[in-house]
């Protein structure tokens, strides 16, 4: 059985791809190829829990193309693809009149367009089979208001819930048996708030044990994964606080972030 994991080169994915690896064979996705080409020598030399050893592939795409989408799709889809996670994502900070426009398209070809491409591509197989797991990788962000500063990407992640959770309830896929989750962590010390443009790193979840609590609860079929004590409280505190309140909360620590050396 396969497992396909985009956002494989760095942070959340890499750390999902070690953990499958002890069951299935991977294709590992992101554009860094050299990257990609030592990791799947490191997971080549994973044995799996039956006794086979795991055969990792390397698959460089850039997934804001949906061309590349589909390449991908095309490649794999007469194989037996057991698992696709949606990890390729990122940030971006500045004012909706201050960012290039270019980025935040690029933003949301990567963080919508692939991710519901690639669903929609692979979903198809896994209903007619009648089993698969698709995680799709949101954010604490997708459950928030919003957050000045941090718009279009938080935007983008409530849509990776919404759209997550809807299809999770279609007939086609509940009767199938086919899962379809999303996880939202909080601050994960990944290489994304670089790549946001943050100064420093904020910290976070450790990459590892957020993988580990997705897996897990992932094969538990959760559908709204939630890593950690002090993000699910700020679940329930996005529940009932008013939305000026929490986009202005957000709005502070935006700009702490963005001071942060
Ligand atoms: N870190 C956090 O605090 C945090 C919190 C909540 C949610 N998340 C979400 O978690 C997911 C993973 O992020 P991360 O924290 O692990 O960040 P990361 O370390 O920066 O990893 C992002 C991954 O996405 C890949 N990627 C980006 N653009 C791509 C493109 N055009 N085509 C193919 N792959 C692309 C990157 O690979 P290449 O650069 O090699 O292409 C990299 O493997 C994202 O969706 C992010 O929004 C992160």
């Amino acid at each position: 059985m396969i497992a396909i994991i985009t956002g494989a080169s760095s942070g959340i994915g890499r750390e999902i791809a070690r953990i499958l690896a002890r069951d299935y064979d991977l294709v590992l996705v992101a554009r860094r190829e050299e990257r990609l080409a030592i990791f799947c020598e490191e997971l080549n030399q994973v044995i799996k829990r039956d006794g086979t050893v795991c055969r990792a592939v390397a698959f460089p795409c850039d997934v804001s193309q949906s061309s590349e989408c589909h390449r991908l799709y095309e490649a794999f889809r007469d194989q037996p693809v057991e698992i696709l996670v949606n990890g390729a994502g990122l940030g971006g900070f500045g004012q909706i009149c201050e960012v290039q426009e270019s980025q935040e398209m690029s933003m949301l070809d990567v963080n919508i367009r692939a991710l519901h491409l690639l669903t929609k591509c692979f979903i198809r197989d896994m209903i007619e089979r009648k089993r698969g797991y698709i995680l799709n990788i949101a954010s604490s962000a997708a459950y928030m208001p919003g957050s000045p500063f941090m718009a279009t990407y938080y935007a983008s992640k409530a849509y990776v819930l919404s759209f997550s959770r809807s299809i999770a309830y279609e007939p086609a896929v509940k009767n199938s048996g086919v899962y379809v989750g999303s996880l939202c962590p909080g601050p994960v010390a990944t290489e994304f708030h670089q790549v946001a443009g943050f100064k420093g790193n904020p910290g976070g979840m450790s990459p590892k044990k957020c993988a580990e609590y997705a897996v897990k609860m992932m094969f538990r079929r959760k559908k709204v994964i939630i890593p950690g004590f002090f993000v699910k409280f700020t679940y329930f505190g996005a529940k009932i606080l008013p939305a000026g309140l929490l986009l202005k909360l957000a709005e502070i620590h935006q700009i702490r972030k963005s001071k942060k050396g």
